[in-house]
């Protein structure tokens, strides 16, 4: 749905339903009132400086800032002076009380074995790992890769290199070999920690082979760490690969703190951008860490005796800000859980809560789909009492699913934040505040405090009640990326020259007469696949890799459990491509970008509709995917006849 200069978007969704909290919850709630909302609102829109510089006295610093906030968009500084570290403040602040002896990560794997880390445990493995990782050469401003299941060692391995200034990068373990090498050279990174394999559906996950071969063309890397997980049969390469467990055993467990620039680069994660190369997005030392510290206490109300546990993987955004550095900076309680959702079987997550008594869950629109297609019975066999909050995450979730969510996870008691943010914004912009907000089902509310955000029309002016327009921010906020890594220019471009003077989301939403924000999905060639985000150009990129490819054009499509599917209009340089074919391009696909890139439709056609200056016609290859009538005009099109073979292939 890319906007034209000018276009509003329309938009159709009507939804009046709406849930306040109980007089109990919002009695205890972190934020209580809607006074109290609005005074930090209108505070952090006021003086952003004296109200960002008030909440850093709930982080922990080495020295305190001379300048809360240096410059405007594009190029901000926060805190700059303040010497800090992040996994001093996840680790180490909460040693000096009780909390030493309060469960930190309670951790389950797939195939049922469970590890619960106390916060002096955590401290202790991730000094060591930081040892390991300076003996292995790794040096403050040097980047590390993480390629890893969710066990343990990666929440280790990812605070062990912010406590030494290492520049981590986690890669989804979904991800290629190829995916790896690209990710590898543009960040340059020195090290790759691993491991043998993980477990999925019972079965092992093969990693450090994809290392491996990703490494043929990664020379940057130069030495890898493997965790033993699952005893899957790994080759090691002398003098370049490392057990974890051999290295942990007579390292240290003193490791000083490094005391960074408030600035210093804390990680790079990669993510889809509408062109094929993925973006490098920067996030710095303090300003993400008082970012997500402070929505994880707003938005999750986190109390001292919570059980908190977010369902993402450590390899995305979400589990970085709301598994790892938000919860455990507010020394919460953070479950982790290793594998897939329905193993043994459909029940395991709420045999999960069930277990260790989780107070508030936070999890994906996909998931929930997934929830239901699978049936009530599986909540209904546990206890889900303990619940007091729920949230989501990852793409506009429909109002039937909130409703089911409401209803048979929520027992019509739970608050749902519905949490709208990025990779880009490194915590939660917009969301309900689960202690004063009337839910609407499908909305995510309102911006929380030190967010401004507008919905303005392709020229830049701000739009009324229940006009659709693009997202902006129209402020600064500390958590935001600093810049794509070794690409300023195109982090400039990319969302700063669309609307002057605000940062540009890349989505489509409404406010209405509440303002209360409806987000209504992309507006450029970035899709949202199981709430995880893919280049529709990367795919196009991969199969015009393919020797038989001519031509390819790829968008989404609805899907019912997805959110959205995977469509792939190719031309072939000779022939007219049959199943099998097809199913070679599915694979060829899966392998040079990973199983999450699946295309789940290939249409052959014998060339892709155009318009007279030979621009792809998107928007009408969408309609068809989507089995709609087109309303776009056709008389640019240079050739009809395209068009109805299109049609035709409709599986
Ligand atoms: C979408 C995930 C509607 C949106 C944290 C955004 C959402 C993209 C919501 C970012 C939500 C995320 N409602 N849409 N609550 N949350 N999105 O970078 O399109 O993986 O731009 O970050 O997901 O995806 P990313």
């Amino acid at each position: 749905m890319p906007l034209e200069s000018g276009d509003s978007i329309e938009s159709l969704l009507q939804e009046s339903r709406s849930f306040p909290p109980s007089a109990s919850f919002s009695a205890d709630a972190n934020i209580k009132s809607e006074e109290e909302y609005q005074q930090l609102w209108n505070r952090a829109k006021d003086d952003p400086a004296g109200f960002w510089g008030d909440m850093a006295e709930n982080l922990d610093w080495f020295r305190k800032w001379d300048n809360v906030l240096e410059g405007d968009m594009p190029d901000t500084k926060w805190f700059q002076g303040g010497k800090i570290n992040a996994s001093y403040n996840c680790l180490d602040r909460h040693l000096e009380n009780w909390r030493k002896n309060k469960a930190a990560i309670i951790w389950e794997g797939e195939p049922g074995d469970r590890r619960v880390l106390r916060y002096q445990d955590l401290h202790r493995e991730v000094c060591k790992f930081s040892n390991v990782l300076k003996r292995l050469g790794v040096e403050t401003g040097d980047r590390v890769t993480l390629y890893m299941p969710m066990i343990p060692e990666l929440a280790i391995a990812m605070l062990a290199c912010a406590r030494i200034g290492a520049v981590h990068s986690i890669i989804f373990g979904g991800f290629s070999a190829d995916a790896i090498a690209d990710r590898n050279n543009d960040a340059q990174a020195k090290l790759v920690v691993t491991a043998d394999a993980g477990w999925r559906r019972g079965k092992e996950l093969p990693l450090k082979a994809a290392v491996d071969a990703s490494l043929e063309k990664a020379p940057s890397v130069e030495k890898v760490v493997v965790v033993r997980r699952t005893g899957y049969d790994v080759d090691m390469v002398p003098d370049r690969d490392y057990w974890y467990h051999e290295m942990m055993e007579d390292a240290s467990a003193d490791c000083d703190p490094v005391e960074l620039d408030s600035e210093h680069p804390l990680f790079i994660l990669y993510t889809s951008g509408s062109t094929g190369k993925p973006k490098g997005v920067l996030h710095t030392t303090a300003g993400y860490l008082l970012g997500t510290t402070m929505t994880s206490k707003w938005v999750f109300d986190l109390k001292e005796d919570d059980t908190y546990w977010c369902t993402a993987d450590i390899g995305w955004i979400t589990g970085h800000s709301y598994i790892c550095y938000g919860p455990l900076s507010n020394g919460a309680t953070t479950v982790m859980y290793e594998g897939a959702p329905n193993w043994p079987d459909e029940g395991r997550f709420w045999e999960i809560v069930e277990r260790y008594q989780v107070n508030i869950f936070y999890t994906a629109p996909t998931a929930i789909r997934a929830f239901i297609k699978w049936g009530d019975q599986w909540p209904q066999k546990y206890d889900l009492s303990s619940l007091r909050l729920l949230g989501t995450v990852g793409e506009p979730i429909n109002p039937e699913a909130w409703m089911w969510y409401h209803r048979t996870i929520g027992q019509e008691r739970c608050p749902i934040v519905d949490t709208w943010w990025q990779t880009e914004t490194g915590g939660i912009m917009i969301s309900p505040l689960p202690g004063i907000t009337a839910t609407k089902p499908g909305s995510c509310a309102r911006p929380l405090p030190g967010v401004v955000a507008d919905i303005v029309s392709g020229d830049g002016t701000s739009l009324g009640p229940n006009q659709g327009g693009l997202l902006v921010m129209r402020q600064p906020w500390p958590h935001m990326l600093r810049t794509l890594y070794g690409d300023h220019d195109r982090f400039v471009r990319t969302y700063f020259s669309t609307i002057e003077g605000a940062s540009l989301a890349g989505d489509g939403a409404r406010r209405d007469e509440d303002g209360f924000i409806w987000v209504m999905g992309r507006v450029d060639d970035v899709i949202n696949v199981s709430g995880h985000r893919l280049s529709t150009m990367e795919v196009e990129s991969s199969l015009v890799a393919h020797a038989a490819v001519a031509e390819a054009a790829v968008v989404g499509f609805p899907h019912e459990r997805k959110g959205e599917g995977i469509c792939c209009f190719v031309t072939l340089k000779r022939g007219d491509g049959d199943e099998s074919l097809k199913q070679e391009l599915i694979q060829h696909v899966r392998r040079q970008i990973g199983a999450l890139a699946q295309p789940d439709q290939i249409r052959f056609a014998p060339s892709l509709p155009k318009t007279r200056s030979g621009k792809i016609m998107r928007r009408l290859l969408r309609d068809i995917a989507a089995g709609r009538e087109s309303t776009q005009d056709t008389t640019t099109l240079e050739d009809l006849s395209v068009l109805a073979r299109l049609r035709a292939d409709d599986e």
